[in-house]
C-alpha cells in the first residue's frame, strides 16, 4: 500500500513559486508515495478561545493530518522567518494541548526565494518549531532554493534541469528517511 506524503506550502500567492515546486513534486512523488496538498488558506487564524469547540476548517485540517505518513513543508521567506499562515497552520495542528497531530511524523522543508539564500531564515525558523512538535525532520540534504524566479518557465512551472535533479534526490533521501523512522 502506498504511503502519503502531506504538502504544505507557505504562501497564500497566486501562481506562487511554492506551489510551483510543490506542483513539480506532486507530478514527481518517490516510488511508493501518493502527494496530497493540504490547503492551510483558510484557516481561521488560532485563538486558544476555539480549544475544545468544533472549528470546522480546524478539525478537518487536524484530521488530514493525522492521516498523513509524512509532512514535506515547501516556504517562502517572509521577513527572514515563515510567512504568518504556516506558523498559524503549526499552531492549530499543535492545539488542544495534549492533542498535538504532528508528533512522530517524518517531515523535511524546502525553502526558496529570488534572493541568494534561499530563504535560510524560514527553513530554520521551520526547524526549531518543528523540533517542538516533534516532527522527525529530515537533516541532510537541507533544500535553500535561490534566485527560484530563474528556474521556472514563462507558465511559472520549474524547468531548470539541475534543480529538477536536486528535487529528486531531495525526495529520494526523504523516502529513505520515511522508511528509517517509520
Ligand atoms: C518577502 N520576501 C522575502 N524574501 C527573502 O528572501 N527574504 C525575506 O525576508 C523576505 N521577506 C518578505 C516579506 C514579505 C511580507 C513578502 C510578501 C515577501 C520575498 C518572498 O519571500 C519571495 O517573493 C518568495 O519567493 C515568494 O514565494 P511564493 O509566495 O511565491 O511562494
Amino acid at each position: 500500500m502506498s504511503k502519503t506524503i502531506g504538502i504544505i506550502t507557505g504562501s497564500l500567492r497566486k501562481n506562487s513559486f511554492s506551489g510551483s515546486i510543490a506542483d513539480y513534486i506532486s507530478e514527481h512523488a518517490p516510488a511508493g508515495y501518493e502527494v496530497k496538498n493540504i490547503d492551510i488558506s483558510r484557516l481561521p487564524l488560532y485563538n486558544q478561545d476555539y480549544d475544545g469547540q468544533d472549528i470546522s476548517e480546524y478539525t478537518t485540517f487536524r484530521e488530514d493530518v493525522k492521516s498523513l505518513d509524512a509532512v514535506l513543508f515547501i516556504t517562502p521567506e517572509h521577513n527572514r522567518s515563515i510567512p504568518a499562515a504556516l506558523k498559524n497552520a503549526l499552531d492549530i495542528g499543535s492545539r488542544p494541548y495534549g492533542e498535538n497531530v504532528w508528533n512522530g511524523k517524518p517531515g523535511a522543508v524546502i525553502s526558496q526565494s529570488p534572493g541568494g539564500i534561499g530563504g535560510f531564515g524560514a527553513n530554520h525558523h521551520l526547524r526549531q518549531v518543528l523540533a517542538f512538535l516533534n516532527v522527525l525532520t529530515l537533516a541532510q540534504p537541507e533544500a535553500y532554493i535561490g534566485a527560484y524566479h530563474t528556474l521556472i518557465d514563462e507558465n511559472g512551472a520549474l524547468s531548470n534541469e539541475g534543480t529538477k535533479d536536486f528535487i529528486n534526490g531531495f525526495l529520494a533521501a526523504f523516502a529513505a528517511w520515511i522508511e528509517k523512522v517509520s
